[in-house]
Order: structure tokens, then C-alpha cells, then sequence
């Protein structure tokens, strides 16, 4: 691999869902890892194993699914698995059990080396800092032959106290060195700064080894702190889709790689990444986690590509490069309009999901054709953003528990706002209940609450049309968090959070389209509270040391 090279090293899976509110079930993770794939990370961070047997086991499936060449295709690039421990053994070990299965693994350990982290966290002495880091890579290294380390908040550590830690980390075998802004809190300068003493003075720094960033956004710097270290000579950066991650999120995955991509020039970098891909990812993970992205953000909000102003559309029509720093369809928006109908058939639906990435089994192209045609029905035109919602609520939810099997609504300013919905259970049984509220949503809710019977708080409600028009699909996300102790474990904090589930529906009915994203996130809340809870509660008690 070139020195021009970028490693996308994508932690979605770890920093990102681990951030409270971002919970996603194993089959979504595994879901957005084969995304990940195929859109070309060098690297993913699959989890943190140790936080509970759950989210060892997701890691594995993606290390066993995800990190090896399919059947017939022995040669074909797979992305290093990644499994994330603090600087112990039995960390160390379930890091290992999960990944070992991939064809390319890594452990990925580490610890804070800040006055302020080591005092009042760790309360160690830098000496002693400075060992346990020479025998847990060591450690490692004994398991695995690709170890990453990371001095946590590198940004506010001394830096030379960061070239012995580094230089001890280095002798013990590890490859990649990841220097985290923890919290967020350098500047381009310093970080570029950091970046480059490190690359200068750390006793035994050669080529063979990788220094890689990993920037928080709390000051909003986090992409610039993050090219500022490669400019530095940083050849990996740890990113997320959409930024998402603790507090203000982690450096978003797609703007560094679409900065180096516009500004080549400036940078002379490439990166793996097949950037037509980030719009379909982008959104795979906002259905999955409910954290909605905001219009204006950059290269993946709904606004990045749209030009109200009347003297910016007066220039787009003469030109697109007047307001236009990037095509759309680089980073995968309007790749396509068209466009299937009616009279579409099986054979044409088949090839545009394939042409979007999406290889579906027969029983799966049968129930999409289903829901196509049945919207095929109700709307004239559809487009890509039709199926990619339409997929979206088809098939990546979780396992259903519930399921909508019928409702109505009646509404307006005559009387009562009133629904009657009919849900299918576990055990296969129709329940059908009515209730009233102060609005159509609510009163739908309060039905589905009256049915399912799962305390919880809803967090965040949004609906938005995908397209436009009067005949638009409507997709509602929703967040929600458990009342009844599901909690997981933040790898840093080693603080326990309760979680919080998000849930996407999306129909040309919106009311049906916030019962079904309701049910979603209910279903997800079920599922983990009989499969993971109870395993996540037995494991808190696995603390640094
Ligand atoms: O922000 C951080 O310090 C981390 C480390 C575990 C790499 O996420
Ligand atoms: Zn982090």
C-alpha cells in the first residue's frame, strides 16, 4: 500500500452505536457492516465484546460474515475486523473470541495517558501507565498479529509523555498507533502539531507503522482536526457514518473522504471508499439508529445538494460548477430518476435493487415486488428514494413481534381524534384495541401501548415526505427509551446508559407510517430485553484492572 493511502477505519459499529441512543439489534449491525464492505472501509470496528455477551456475539457474526471472502471468491479484498478492548486480559480475550474468526483480525486496546484521565479515571501513576501498556499489547500481540493502540484523550497528554507510552506500545508489537482527541477539545494546529512530534520524536517510529487519528466534534473540529493529522502524516482515520457518536459524534466518515476526494490537489491522497455509496449508508444507518441527519449537513443532509435561493438557481441553470463543489451522484444522490411504474415488471425491479446494491433472495424479491406494486398503485412515478424506503421498511427491521395488521383513524376538528388498530402478536393472535388522543399519532399510539404493554418514554418523533409531491411516501422515525433497565456499557466511561431505540416506517399514509415506525423501535426494545438485557446487567461488573 502506497503512502497516499487513507485507511478508512469505520467505528459506526463501537463508538457510534455505543453513544447512548443508537442502539441497533445484532442483525442490523451485521447489516450495516456488509454496507460497510462494500463501500470500501479498510477497516471495522465491529464492537466493544467485553460489554456484554450480546454484543460479543455480533461482533463474531460480523467477524465470521463480514471478514471472509464468500464461498468461491477466496481472493477477494475483505475488510481487517476490528474488536475494541480496554487495556485487561479478559478484555483482551473477548476482543480476541470475537474477531479471531475473520481472515484479517485485529484487537484494538487502550489506555487514557492524560494528567486528568490517569488521576481521576484510572488512578495510576504514569509509570505504571506506561507498563500496563507494554504488557497488554504484549498480551495481545501473544493472541493477534495486527494490534492497534490507543492512548485515550492523546489530545490533552503531554507529548512526551505520549512518545514513551507510544514508543513502549511500539517495542510490544503494536502496528497502528490512534491518537484520539477524546474529547474533542484541540484545534487544527495543535492537532497537526500533535500529529507530527509524534511522527518526529517517538523512539522506534518506522514505516511499518500506521498512525491514524480519531477526533470527537465537540467543538465542531472534528473533520478538520482529522485532515490536519493526515496532512501530519496520519495515514488512517477513524471515522463514523454520519458523525455519529458520544456527545457532539465523531468525525463523519463522509466528509473527510469527500474533502480529500474535492480538494485532491491539496491533499494528493486516495482513500478505498466507492463514494457513490454514502447517500444508501447514510440513511441505512439513520433508519437503524432513529437519529435523524440534519438537512444541512454536509454531503448527506437533504438541503447539501439543494439550491432555494433564487440568484444560486440562476447560476446552476448557467452552470452547475458555479454553486456546485461536488456532483450529487458522486456521493450517490439522484443517481437515477427514474423510475419504475405501474406496468413495471418483477425483472426490472430486480435489476434497479441490484443496480442500488441491494442482491435479494426469491422470497425477499417477492414480498418487495409486493409492497412495489401495491405503491406502484397509489403513486405514479417511483423512484430510488421510493425503494430504497421501501426496502428499508421491509426488511431491515427487526424480527417482528408485532405486527400491523390493520388500522383506522378518524380525525379532523369534528370530534375526537380516534384509532382503531389491529396487531398481530407473538404468540400469532389478532388484538385489536381503540383509543383516543389529542391527535391521530397519539391516539394510534395509545392503542399500540394499550396492546404491547412495554413502558417507555418516546423521545423523538419525525416525519418527512422522501419526494416530492402530494403522492410522497412518508417516513417517520421515531426514538424510545426503555423504563425497565436495558442498559449497555460505554467502553470509555464504563458508565451503563439505558438504551434507547429508534424505529422507521414509511408509507403514503403518514399515520400508518408512525404506527409502523412505533412498532419497530417497540419491537426492538422486546427483542432485547428477552434476549439481552439480563446478559448485558451479569457482565457491568467487568471493570478496567
Ligand atoms: O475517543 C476515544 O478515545 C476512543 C478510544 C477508545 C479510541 O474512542
Ligand atoms: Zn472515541
Amino acid at each position: 500500500m502506497t503512502n497516499n493511502y487513507v485507511k478508512i477505519f469505520d467505528t459506526t459499529l463501537r463508538d457510534g452505536e455505543q453513544s447512548p441512543g443508537a442502539t441497533m439489534t445484532s442483525a442490523e449491525k451485521l447489516e450495516v457492516a456488509h454496507n460497510l464492505a462494500r463501500l470500501g472501509v479498510d477497516i471495522i470496528e465491529a464492537g466493544f465484546p467485553a460489554a456484554s455477551p450480546d454484543d460479543l456475539e455480533a461482533a463474531r457474526r460480523i467477524a465470521v460474515e463480514v471478514g471472509n471472502p464468500p464461498e468461491g471468491q477466496p481472493d477477494a479484498k475483505v475488510p481487517v475486523i476490528a474488536g475494541l478492548a480496554r487495556a485487561n486480559k479478559p478484555d483482551i480475550d473477548k476482543a480476541w473470541e470475537a474477531v479471531k474468526d475473520a481472515k484479517r483480525p485485529r484487537i484494538h486496546t487502550f489506555l487514557a495517558t492524560s494528567a486528568i484521565h490517569m488521576k481521576h479515571k484510572l488512578k495510576m501513576d504514569p509509570e505504571d501507565v506506561v507498563q500496563r501498556v507494554s504488557e497488554m499489547v504484549t498480551y495481545a500481540k501473544t493472541l493477534c498479529s495486527d494490534v492497534e493502540f490507543s492512548p485515550e484523550d492523546a489530545g490533552r497528554s503531554e507529548p512526551e509523555f505520549l512518545y514513551v507510552v507510544l514508543a513502549e506500545a511500539i517495542k510490544a508489537g503494536a502496528s497502528t498507533l490512534n491518537i484520539p482527541d477524546t474529547v474533542g477539545y484541540t484545534t487544527p494546529d495543535e492537532f497537526y502539531n500533535l500529529i507530527d512530534g509524534i511522527i518526529q520524536h517517538t523512539p522506534g517510529m518506522h514505516d511499518g507503522i500506521t498512525i491514524s487519528v480519531h477526533c470527537h466534534d465537540d467543538l465542531g473540529l472534528a473533520t478538520a482536526n482529522t485532515l490536519a493529522g493526515i496532512r501530519a502524516g496520519a495515514r488512517q482515520a477513524e471515522v463514523t457514518v454520519n458523525g455519529i457518536g458520544e456527545r457532539a459524534g465523531n468525525t463523519s466518515l463522509e466528509e473527510v473522504v469527500m474533502a480529500l476526494k474535492t480538494r485532491h490537489p491539496v491533499f494528493n491522497l486516495e482513500t478505498g471508499i466507492e463514494t457513490q455509496q454514502l447517500s444508501r449508508i447514510s440513511k441505512l444507518v439513520s433508519n437503524y439508529t432513529g437519529i435523524v441527519v440534519q438537512p444541512n449537513k454536509a454531503i448527506v443532509g437533504s438541503n447539501a445538494f439543494a439550491h432555494e435561493a433564487g440568484i444560486h438557481q440562476d447560476g446552476m441553470l448557467k452552470h452547475q460548477t458555479t454553486y456546485e463543489i461536488m456532483r450529487p451522484e458522486d456521493v450517490g444522490v439522484n443517481q437515477s430518476n427514474l423510475v419504475l411504474g405501474k406496468h413495471s415488471g418483477r425483472h426490472a425491479l430486480r435489476n434497479r435493487l441490484a443496480e442500488m446494491g441491494h442482491s435479494l433472495d426469491e422470497i425477499e424479491l417477492d414480498k418487495a415486488f409486493a409492497r412495489f406494486k401495491e405503491l406502484a398503485d397509489r403513486k405514479k412515478v417511483i423512484t430510488d428514494l421510493d425503494l430504497e424506503a421501501l426496502i428499508a421498511d421491509e426488511f431491515y427491521k427487526p424480527r417482528d413481534v408485532y405486527l400491523l395488521n390493520g388500522m383506522q383513524v378518524s380525525c379532523g376538528t369534528m370530534g375526537m381524534p380516534t384509532a382503531t388498530v389491529r396487531l398481530r402478536g407473538p404468540d400469532g393472535v389478532i388484538h385489536t384495541v381503540a383509543a383516543i388522543g389529542t391527535g391521530p399519532v397519539d391516539a394510534t399510539y395509545k392503542a399500540i401501548d394499550s396492546i404491547v404493554s412495554v413502558p417507555c418514554t418516546l423521545l423523538e418523533f419525525n416525519i418527512h415526505s422522501i419526494t416530492q409531491g402530494i403522492d410522497a411516501l412518508g417516513e417517520v422515525t421515531v426514538r424510545i427509551q426503555s423504563e425497565q433497565g436495558s442498559t449497555t456499557m460505554d467502553a470509555q466511561s464504563e458508565v451503563t446508559y439505558a438504551r434507547v431505540y429508534g424505529g422507521h416506517g414509511a408509507d403514503t399514509d403518514i399515520i400508518v407510517a408512525s404506527a409502523k415506525a412505533y412498532i419497530n423501535a417497540l419491537n426492538k426494545l422486546i427483542i432485547a430485553r428477552t434476549e439481552g438485557s439480563e446478559k448485558v446487567k451479569d457482565n457491568i461488573g467487568v471493570m478496567l484492572g
